[in-house]
């Protein structure tokens, strides 16, 4: 589950819970702001300087408040949180929704912060290393490319021989909502990066944040 890189991750990740999906769209959160982001990878075992296997491409994005993340956004009212997300992959990223759209077998995690009275559903999706690269560039033409999104960037999945550079310096940075988190959970969860050497990159990004 997610309770070691829970101990070993920020103090923002013990405001979340993990929630069951049903539950977190039930009338109970009904009044609560529902957010709906994804990530979009592709598996890349070709090696950085000849030395350092990347494992995946993952496509997460700078933001307009300068701040990294995932895309996706707001579930607005009448929508559900799967309509949002494919929504506003279209708006951030000009993600072509009749080859790429995300499903509910794409729902990895939801989350919940009661005092925020927030509900962040997460979704991962699959697809190859040459259709990622195409939706890579068609992401420079998106309606909120320039505004509210400022390019989509691959996060660095190794580290580097002085246990910093890599992963966890890319770690460092400042994320929105959980989404640091979000991004170790699917790096576990889909077997991409083992959880002993998340726990070794939590360690390494903490020493240098501190
Ligand atoms: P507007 O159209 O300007 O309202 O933005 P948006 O609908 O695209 O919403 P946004 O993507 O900013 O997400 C809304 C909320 O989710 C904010 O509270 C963010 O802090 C949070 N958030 C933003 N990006 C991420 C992310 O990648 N993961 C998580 N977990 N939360 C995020
Ligand atoms: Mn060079
Ligand atoms: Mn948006
Ligand atoms: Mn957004
Ligand atoms: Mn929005
Ligand atoms: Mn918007």
């Amino acid at each position: 589950g997610f309770s070691d890189i829970e101990s070993q991750s920020s103090k923002t990740l013990l405001e979340y819970e993990e929630i069951l999906f049903q539950e977190s769209v039930s009338e109970k959160f009904k009044n609560f702001t529902h957010a709906a982001h994804g990530m979009l990878y592709a598996l890349d075992d070709r090696l950085v300087f000849g030395m350092f296997r990347q494992r995946a491409a993952i496509l997460m994005q700078l933001r307009f408040d300068g701040i990294l993340g995932f895309p996706g956004g707001l579930v607005d009212p009448g929508e559900n949180p799967m309509e949002a997300l494919n929504r506003e992959m279209e708006e951030e990223i000009n993600l072509d929704l009749t080859q790429h759209p995300f499903t509910n077998d794409n729902h990895l995690v939801t989350f919940l912060h009661h005092k925020k009275q927030l509900v962040l559903h997460f979704f991962t999706k699959e697809v190859s290393l040459d259709q990622f690269k195409n939706i890579e560039l068609k992401s420079l033409n998106a309606k909120e490319y320039g505004l509210e999104c400022f390019g989509s960037i691959r996060p660095p999945l190794f580290t580097m021989e002085d246990g910093f550079k890599g992963l966890p310096a890319f770690l460092s940075n400042q994320f929105a909502g959980n989404s640091r988190e979000q991004l170790l959970y699917a790096l576990k969860s889909r077997n991409i990066i083992t959880s002993e050497e998340i726990a070794t990159c939590v360690e390494s990004m903490k020493r240098h944040v501190e």
